[in-house]
């Protein structure tokens, strides 16, 4: 059932220790990914509280474009994607973040109608300064954040007090 396949998929996070530098425990969701009825229960846990609240879902570069064409197909919604800064032809918008060294940005294409309400998806919350620079994106493309959804949190890092509201699957 549900609860049995969420716990398999938990398991398939792979841990790698000092990845990408020493210290740091790297947590992988590829295995998760691979496998079918682990990611099945994932994607309807990620989606489950905001059933009937969207009418698109926004995948994060990279992995969160997988999540978002998941669940697209699951609730027949369409995708935004919010990509790294200069793969887009024609961004509509973009916002800049601040990373431990440097910045970053992200951008997405015009394709949102004013209002629409988007889902916003990715696999990792960590720093949370992806995820509150997309709902940020969202916001500066007319559009309304209904909400926020993760599958791995990593609660240290303090990324839920930067992004608000957000429903995760698993914390670690
Ligand atoms: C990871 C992850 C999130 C972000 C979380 O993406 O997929 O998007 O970092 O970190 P934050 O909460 O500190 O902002 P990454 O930058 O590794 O990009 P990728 O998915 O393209 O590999």
């Amino acid at each position: 059932g549900g609860v049995d396949a969420l716990t398999r998929a938990e398991s398939l996070i792979a841990l790698t220790p000092d990845y990408p530098e020493p210290g740091v425990l790297f947590r992988d969701v590829s295995p998760l990914l691979a496998d079918g009825p682990a990611l099945r229960a994932v994607i309807e846990e990620l989606i489950r509280p905001f059933e009937g609240t969207y009418d698109i879902v926004a995948g994060i570069e990279a992995r969160g474009f997988l999540l978002a064409g998941y669940a697209a197909a699951l609730g027949g919604v369409g995708m935004l994607q919010i990509r790294k800064a200069g793969k887009l032809p024609r961004p509509a918008a973009a916002v800049s973040y601040e990373l431990e060294y440097g910045t970053a940005t992200i951008e997405a294409p015009g394709v949102l109608r004013e209002g629409e309400r988007v889902l916003l998806l990715d696999d990792v919350l960590a720093t949370g300064g992806t995820l509150a620079a997309a709902q940020s994106l969202v916001t500066e493309l007319g559009a309304v954040v209904a909400g926020s959804a993760v599958v791995l949190e990593l609660t240290d890092l303090g990324g839920r007090a930067v992004v608000g509201d957000v429903h995760t699957v698993f914390t670690a």
